[in-house]
């Protein structure tokens, strides 16, 4: 039974929760960036691509945002879905009622969340806890589901990872630039079984012709993982740790037991993941301007924050840090890595990244498979 499924276990590494120097609400400004500008598209797709009928046969319009975090980014999202809604909504004779589920994993800082949302709003909140690998929603119950910067997280490391035994064992390493071609397909193998997932669910989930936007960071078709900026980044990362792991500050083994369950995947791959589905058709895909930090890179002129930086990379890596060494190595670590990518900046410049907007459509003609 749905219900069941998603009681199902995963990994679980929220963003840092409350309002201190490293939470996500005061070092998500990228992550903002990237929903400002997607704003356009989503204004478009709801012009253009939802029907009249989705739009004025329900009383109560659903909205759901995946991965929401603690806000405030979440919030504006919501924000931008609402304004364009209601001026389509003029084509309705009654406007509906609009309902938004903000969903993360159980261990998301939900009380900042609640605490903090805006005063004037004009819809239901209701908070949705769980992972959305799994079935989050009752049947065919959301017309419109958005998730940013959320999709590039997999439910959990590839296990062959960490086995000793394998060719895929990643030793020394926290990710995938630097490794063999086995850790990769490790990675993308997991994805695909994901990204599945993940599609599945939100078939059943959303109403025939509902809408689904997806904004994920990785990289463009194409590139080889040697060349991916998502994992250079974190590969400076591991590089921190065996240097600390030489000082003795952490054991070599606990740094070979770690891998980072991201992975940057390309549009093609997420295409692919779509048609292979099935249950959705692909309406508009862009690229989105590239944020490092809240600058957009462009030409390779921008100068980046380092310290900015690092704190948004602190912001959402340190609870998986913290729960794999334990927290009196985290200033450490990020003192360390903010020096390794000042040395290190001309990577932001040759590696290769992109933030892409994709819009689904939940078909008409496979609804009854859905049942
Ligand atoms: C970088 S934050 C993005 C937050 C927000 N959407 C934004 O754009 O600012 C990624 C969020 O995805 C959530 N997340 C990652 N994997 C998830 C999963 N399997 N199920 C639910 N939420 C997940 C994390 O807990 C985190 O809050």
């Amino acid at each position: 039974m749905a219900a069941e499924q998603s009681m199902e276990l995963h990994e679980a590494y929220p963003m840092t929760g409350g309002d201190g120097l490293y939470s996500y609400v005061n070092n998500s400004s990228g992550q903002k960036a990237v929903i400002d500008s997607a704003k356009e598209l989503v204004k478009r797709a709801i012009v253009e691509k939802l029907d009249k009928e989705i739009l004025c046969s329900f009383k109560t319009f659903r909205i759901a945002d995946l991965g929401c975090s603690v806000g405030p980014n979440t919030y504006f999202a919501v924000q931008n879905i609402l304004e364009a809604l209601e001026s389509k909504y003029q084509q309705c004779h009654q406007i509906p009622e609009f309902q938004v589920f903000y969903s993360d994993h159980s261990a998301n800082d939900f009380n900042l969340l609640f605490t903090s949302l805006p005063q004037n709003r004009n819809y239901y909140a209701a908070g949705v806890p769980g992972s959305f690998y799994g079935r989050l929603f009752p049947e065919a119950s959301l017309h419109f589901v958005h998730c940013s910067y959320a999709i590039q997280w997999l439910s959990g490391a590839p296990k062959e990872l960490m086995d000793k035994s394998s060719p895929a064992w990643n030793k020394s390493r926290i990710h995938y630039a630097n490794s063999g071609d086995e850790v990769v397909r490790a990675y993308k193998a997991q994805y695909h079984k994901d990204i599945e997932q993940f599609l599945q669910a939100r078939a059943q989930e959303i109403v025939c012709g509902g809408l689904m936007v997806l904004i994920f960071p990785g990289v463009p078709n194409g590139t080889h993982h040697s060349q991916s900026l998502p994992s250079m980044i974190l590969e400076l990362l591991g590089s921190c740790l065996m240097d600390m792991a030489r000082k003795g500050i952490v054991s070599e083994e606990k740094v070979d037991t770690l891998n980072i369950p991201i992975y940057g995947m390309s549009p093609q791959e997420l295409k692919e993941a779509v048609e292979g589905n099935g249950r959705f058709s692909i309406e508009i895909m862009e690229d989105l301007p590239l944020m490092i930090h809240d600058h957009a890179v462009s030409g390779g002129q921008s100068k980046i924050d380092t310290q900015a930086f690092v704190c948004h990379m602190r912001a959402g890596l340190e609870g998986l840090f913290k729960n794999h060494f334990g927290e009196r190595i985290l200033d450490v670590l990020f003192e360390s890595y903010r020096n390794k990518i000042e040395e290190n900046s001309s990577i932001f410049m040759s590696g290769k990244a992109v933030n892409s907007f994709v819009l689904l459509k939940r078909k008409l003609s496979t609804s009854k498979l859905a049942s």
